[in-house]
């Protein structure tokens, strides 16, 4: 079967270090302050044609699991965290190519500061900005900025839903040939081409215009993670680009299908809304070398158990501390107001121990891909044939320098020889690049 080429998107753990006591991991644990590793990272990234890089984001220290810090900062697990658009201007300074889409949470600006912030962004790296608009998973979020904690789940998404209607309306304050910049009549812009934006809704008012002028890209790109229906939604009327966490290619095309069904109801073209799927690569010089590593993954993993179920406790909103280890799932009757995708973790697994499935999935959902990079790359598409489209967000869960090498010098190099992904940029904007294939 011949697979159409496909989509590489980098998803980026924000810039904590939780690898720093691994292995090749250099000194990454002293030397975290310069984000040098993250931009070493986005060079390499251009080196092997990825569309973008995706920096995730959530704006408190963890403290869910046993109500304390201690394992969340012991193995520097989602903290430090700079703030992502900070991160975005230095990878945008370092990379010519390469689309950048910090994540902003709808709770922690007004719709006018993120479309400024991005707007400039946008300028600056020439048309390859993105910003992941989420709605957050956590109270603690939310109390960082005031608020007592997350609204109801469907309604995060209306209110969601109006701040990216506020943010549309701004960029779409200037045309695009607004700024004509003629030094013979005197004019820079036309003002009868720039206008107010002068939208109000149930939560957000603005008047606009926007005063940073108008983007290269007109609109940035729009990432969304949605895995409820609300959220699936939400993310078919808006955004170019969806990054989903499936576990099996069947349930990768489910979802990939859902989301191009309700992008047609929405009036939209399918094809202009890239999904990608996050995978967690284990690639070794040999099987036995990737497998080897994996099994220490999980060793690793049974022997600290508390630091994935501190992960989990953070995604979900869940204290795992007080939740018994050795009960089968299903019988744990667990819910969140968090991320809905965990009651889908936990009716897949709904055998398995807490103990059982935190060490199977060792830290990463998503398929197991693991073996030599012609391997992996025959895994990645044998699932792209099965799902249809259009694209990985490779991820990992510590960044070295070992591993971008093992993705961009090892893995890469084979999906390209495979004719699997594009061995050039063909455009200079991001938007441009996603919607070449
Ligand atoms: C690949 C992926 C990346 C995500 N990145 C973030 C993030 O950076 N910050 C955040 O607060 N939530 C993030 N989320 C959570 C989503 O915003 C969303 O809450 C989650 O997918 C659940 O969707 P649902 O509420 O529609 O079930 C991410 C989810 C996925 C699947």
């Amino acid at each position: 079967m011949t697979v159409k080429p496909f989509h590489l998107g980098w998803f980026l753990n924000g810039t904590s270090v939780p690898a720093w006591g691994q292995p090749f991991s250099g000194a990454i644990g002293t030397q975290w302050q310069s984000a040098e590793i993250f931009v070493d990272l986005a060079r390499a990234m251009e080196r092997a044609c990825f569309d973008y890089v995706l920096i995730e984001d959530n704006t408190f220290v963890g403290d869910r699991y046993g109500d304390s810090m201690e394992v969340y900062l012991k193995h520097a697990f989602q903290a430090p965290r700079q703030d992502p658009m900070i991160v975005a201007t230095l990878l945008a300074q370092a990379t010519s190519k390469l689309g950048i889409i910090p994540t902003a949470g709808s709770f922690a600006y007004h719709p006018y500061m993120l479309a400024r912030l991005v707007g400039s962004l946008d300028q600056l790296s020439k048309g390859r900005m993105g910003v992941n608009l989420v709605t957050g998973t956590s109270d603690r979020a939310l109390q960082n900025y005031g608020y007592p904690g997350m609204g109801e789940h469907d309604s995060r998404y209306d209110t969601a839903e109006d701040f990216i209607n506020a943010s549309l309306a701004l960029w779409d304050t200037w045309e695009p040939d607004a700024v004509v910049a003629d030094v013979h009549t005197g004019v820079w812009a036309d003002h009868t081409k720039v206008h107010r934006a002068d939208f109000e809704s149930a939560t957000y008012s603005t008047r606009g215009p926007l005063n940073s002028g108008p983007l290269p890209q007109g609109r940035p790109i729009i990432s969304q993670a949605g895995g409820s229906p609300r959220g699936i939604a939400f993310a078919a009327k808006y955004a170019d680009t969806v990054i989903a966490i499936q576990a099996t290619p069947a349930k990768m095309k489910e979802y990939r299908d859902k989301v191009r069904e309700a992008a047609v109801s929405f009036g939209r073209n399918p094809d202009d809304v890239k999904v990608l799927f996050g995978i967690w690569p284990t690639i070794g010089s040999s099987q036995s070398e990737a497998d080897d590593r994996i099994a220490a993954a999980r060793a690793g993993v049974a022997a600290n158990l508390e630091v994935a179920l501190a992960a989990m406790a953070k995604s979900t909103d869940i204290d795992f501390a007080n939740v018994p280890l050795d009960v089968p799932l299903g019988e744990l009757g667990l819910s969140t107001n968090g991320t809905q995708q965990f009651a889908e973790f936990s009716a897949r697994n709904a055998t398995l121990t807490l103990r059982e499935a935190t060490i199977a999935r060792s830290g990463a959902a998503g398929p197991a891909l693991a073996g030599t990079p012609d391997h992996v790359a025959g895994l990645m598409e044998d699932i792209m044939a099965e799902v249809g489209g259009d694209g990985f967000l490779i991820g990992t869960n510590g960044v070295t320098r070992r591993f971008i090498a093992e993705i961009t010098d090892g893995l890469v190099p084979e999906l390209q020889r495979r004719g699997l992904t594009r061995r050039g940029y063909s455009f200079d904007q991001l938007r441009d690049n996603l919607l070449e294939f």
